[in-house]
């Protein structure tokens, strides 16, 4: 992966009558990463891909692929290639002909067609089932044929939309794996659609969160995950405990906000996102918030945590690696923490509704706007 932008989008938007599919969506894609747009249904992540193919002209904006307006060029004009949700397959003809058929389409001679269909085949380890049909293959071997079918066009850009969810949850897991080796051995820039966190977490470089059809943060997934703008994105990226700002002022370079659960916590300056805000603005606007694993959950009382709750034990789910313990709490919903399976085990034997402290450093809380969008945040 190199710096350099591949795809450029600007101010994108689109209209379907009155609704806005995309508003105003600006970021680049660079040569070589996997890029994934994630979002819930409905945020525009199919509108975004059928726009960068072709099969969607934009309402405004600008769309630059390699620094060229890209909204002139017929979808058969551009460098760029689909992989659809159903991965079609021609099912009356072999794999080799179905890798080879877009290649004829084209005029391509025959002896290169040879030599560009066993390549991508290798590519996508399917060199030995060249002779077979579909129907004699696995689904994840299907998969990979349709992979290879776009591979062997050598496309500048191979869009992918939720190119995993027809298959189940093991197929799913190794075919993520799959994809990112694939990506790195052939160089192609992927741009992958999705609105599994987890799948775009495992599988991208660089993530765009979008929510209906607004860019809320371009990042990494760790810095997603550590460093979300807003409470949105933290909350859609994985699980966060959310506790509304009541009150604020300011102690040096701290804010000092108060909650109704929590009383006042104070916030170093580093926790803020992206240090925008005015003090007044906190109000009413934001959250103090804290994931699962940095909440400890013990049956006697801390000695010294910064931020303690009281509640009572609910259930507790084995997760292989930890286990996951619910706090109940009155008047909010239960908090999660992420535990140890042998303190997990201590807690159980203390018995369902058994008192427990939940406590936490306010050095592992973020404090989130609700919508960094709304705060200018979203560069
Ligand atoms: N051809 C169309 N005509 C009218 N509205 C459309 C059209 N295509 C999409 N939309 C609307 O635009 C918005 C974005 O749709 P889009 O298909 O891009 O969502 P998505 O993020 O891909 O969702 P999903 O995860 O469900 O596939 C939705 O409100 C949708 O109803
Ligand atoms: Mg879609």
């Amino acid at each position: 992966m190199t710096d350099k932008a591949i795809v450029s989008i600007r101010e994108l938007s689109k209209y379907f009558g009155r609704v806005a599919a995309l508003n105003e969506v600006s970021f680049d894609i660079k040569a070589g990463e996997i890029f994934a747009l994630l979002g819930p249904s409905g945020c525009g992540k199919s509108t975004l891909l059928r726009i960068l193919s072709g099969f969607e002209t934009p309402s405004s904006g600008e769309l630059l692929l390699d620094g060229k307006d890209l909204i002139p060029l017929k979808p058969n004009k551009r460098p760029i290639n689909m992989v659809f949700q159903s991965y079609a397959v021609f099912p009356h003809m072999s794999v080799e002909e179905n890798v080879a058929y877009g290649l004829k389409v084209e005029g391509i001679a025959k002896a290169e067609i040879k030599t560009r269909v066993a390549q991508s085949l290798k590519q996508v380890h399917l060199d030995e089932f060249g002779a077979r049909k579909p129907h004699q293959l696995s689904g994840g071997q299907r998969q990979r044929v349709a992979l290879a079918r776009v591979l062997v066009k050598k496309p500048r850009l191979l869009l992918l939309d939720e190119p995993l969810s027809a298959l189940d949850a093991k197929l799913r897991d190794a075919m993520r794996l799959e994809l990112v080796k694939l990506q790195e051995a052939v160089g192609i820039t992927f741009v992958i659609v999705t609105h599994d966190q987890s799948e775009a977490m495992a599988i991208a470089d660089r993530i765009a969160v979008l929510n209906e059809g607004r860019l809320r943060q371009v990042a990494t997934p760790s810095q997603l995950y550590q460093r979300p703008v807003d409470a949105f994105v933290a909350d859609f990226v994985g699980t966060i405990h959310s506790f509304a700002v009541v009150s604020s002022t300011q102690q040096g370079k701290d804010f000092v906000v108060g909650t109704q659960e929590l009383g006042n916590i104070t916030v170093p300056a580093a926790a803020v996102a992206h240090g925008i805000y005015q003090l007044d603005e906190l109000v009413g606007n934001s959250v103090v918030a804290v994931r699962p694993e940095h909440i400890n959950v013990t049956a006697t009382q801390p000695a010294n945590s910064e931020v303690t709750l009281l509640g009572k034990l609910g259930d507790i789910a084995f997760q292989g690696q930890h286990s996951v313990v619910e706090i109940m709490l009155d008047n909010r919903p239960s908090l999660t923490a992420i535990a140890s399976n042998a303190d997990a085990q201590a807690l159980h034997e203390s018995g369902h509704g058994s008192t427990v402290w939940a406590h936490w450093d306010t050095a592992n809380m973020l404090l989130l706007p609700n919508d960094a969008s709304d705060a200018g945040a979203v560069e």
